[in-house]
């Protein structure tokens, strides 16, 4: 742990555990990856979603060699990108849940007329084609282009705070103390 008002040099050595420490106090928002590769719904939450272009709206995301459905994700030509917003944060437990019935009889999901599995709670979400893949060590960038979605209102309602994962914890994000940006 590093005291408050103090910088610390970082080695090569300590550079796992100084990004560890960085990014732990780095918050993140979240969303859930949902796909059929042919072997039946899975899903994914993931806080390492990121927009890259708007023209034409391209997103990436980081999928880890240690997830078990990461590769099944992969192997999907398309998917569905859910963003998670509070009032979600069961949904996106259950997907963050390795061995999980993600599509059991208590969630509530349909097939889109392609086919894809979509979490019907979330009211913002895109489908997407996977467009490339970055394969590094421990993980896989993925980017992926935005074919068509829904995006459901802001306000100051509950159920639109923001879901935010920071310190290994869900936290939720409603509107004031924002600035302009
Ligand atoms: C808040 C949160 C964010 C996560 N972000 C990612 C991510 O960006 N990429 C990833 O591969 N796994 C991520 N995970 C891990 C997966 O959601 C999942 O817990 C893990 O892959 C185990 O499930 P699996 O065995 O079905 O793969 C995240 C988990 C949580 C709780």
């Amino acid at each position: 742990m590093v005291k408050p008002g103090t910088h610390v040099a970082v080695d090569a050595k300590g550079l796992s555990l100084a990004f560890r420490e960085a990014f732990r106090c780095h918050p993140a928002g979240v969303a859930i990856v949902t796909a059929d590769p042919g072997t039946g719904p899975i899903a994914l939450t993931v806080s390492s979603l990121i927009s890259v272009s708007a023209e034409p709206p391209l997103v990436a995301l980081s999928l880890s060699q240690r997830s078990s459905t990461a590769g099944a994700l992969m192997s999907a030509e398309t998917v569905v990108i859910h963003l998670a917003r509070f009032s979600d944060l069961e949904l996106a437990q259950l997907a963050a849940t390795s061995g999980a019935d993600r599509f059991g009889p208590d969630v509530a999901w349909e097939r889109l007329p392609t086919g894809e599995p979509r979490y019907t709670a979330i009211g913002t979400w895109f489908r997407a084609r996977l467009r490339g893949t970055l394969p590094l060590e421990g993980a896989t960038l993925v980017a992926a282009e935005l074919l068509d979605g829904a995006v459901a209102p802001s306000g100051e309602r509950p159920e639109s705070d923001s879901l935010v994962y920071l310190d290994r914890r869900w936290h939720r994000l409603g509107a004031p103390d924002s600035a302009d940006g």
